[in-house]
């Protein structure tokens, strides 16, 4: 089983759409292992966003991902990392397809609702960025094997 984390960044709860997105994730069979409600210091924000330092869109990113609170989220389930990404859609809502977060619920790449990790070596870093290990619930639904065969 692989996990991935996910933010519900400042513009989805501004707009009210914690609710929608955490249902469309439930919905597609990953399951919740850890959560919680915070505001991401810029300290944070730096380790986060490493990998994006000295692109002209750093510091609006920094500006936006520390402008609210966020819902941080890890998800479980096979193949979790590349099913949250199809969830969430490509980083430019108006070529993300419909039927995916950004393609449905966005406008702009800066305003893009939600972060999903890009790869293993991602997730595993952002994951212990955002949580203690005990944080973190190894838990089976009763729907496990209606999910995964
Ligand atoms: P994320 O990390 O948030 O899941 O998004 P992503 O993988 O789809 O995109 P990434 O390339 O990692 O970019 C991180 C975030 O930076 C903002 N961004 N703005 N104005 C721009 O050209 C630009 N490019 C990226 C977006 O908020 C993007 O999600
Ligand atoms: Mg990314």
């Amino acid at each position: 089983m692989e996990r991935t984390l996910i933010i519900i960044k400042p513009d989805a709860m501004q707009r009210g759409l914690a609710g929608e997105i955490i249902r469309r994730f439930e919905a597609r069979g990953l399951r919740i292992v850890g959560m919680k409600f915070m505001q991401i210091s810029r300290e944070l924000a730096e380790k986060h966003y490493a990998e994006h330092v000295g692109k002209d869109f750093y510091e609006s990113l920094l500006a936006y991902i520390t402008s609210a609170p966020v819902i941080v989220m890890v998800l479980e389930g096979n193949e979790a990392i590349e099913a949250a990404r199809g969830t969430i859609g490509k980083t430019n809502p108006i070529v993300a397809a419909p039927g995916t977060i950004r393609g449905d619920l966005g406008m702009e790449t800066g305003r893009n609702l939600v972060h999903g990790s890009d790869k293993p070596e991602s997730a595993e870093r952002e994951v212990s960025l955002f949580f203690a290990p005990g944080e973190l619930l190894s838990w089976q639904r009763d729907t496990e094997r209606w999910i995964f065969e």
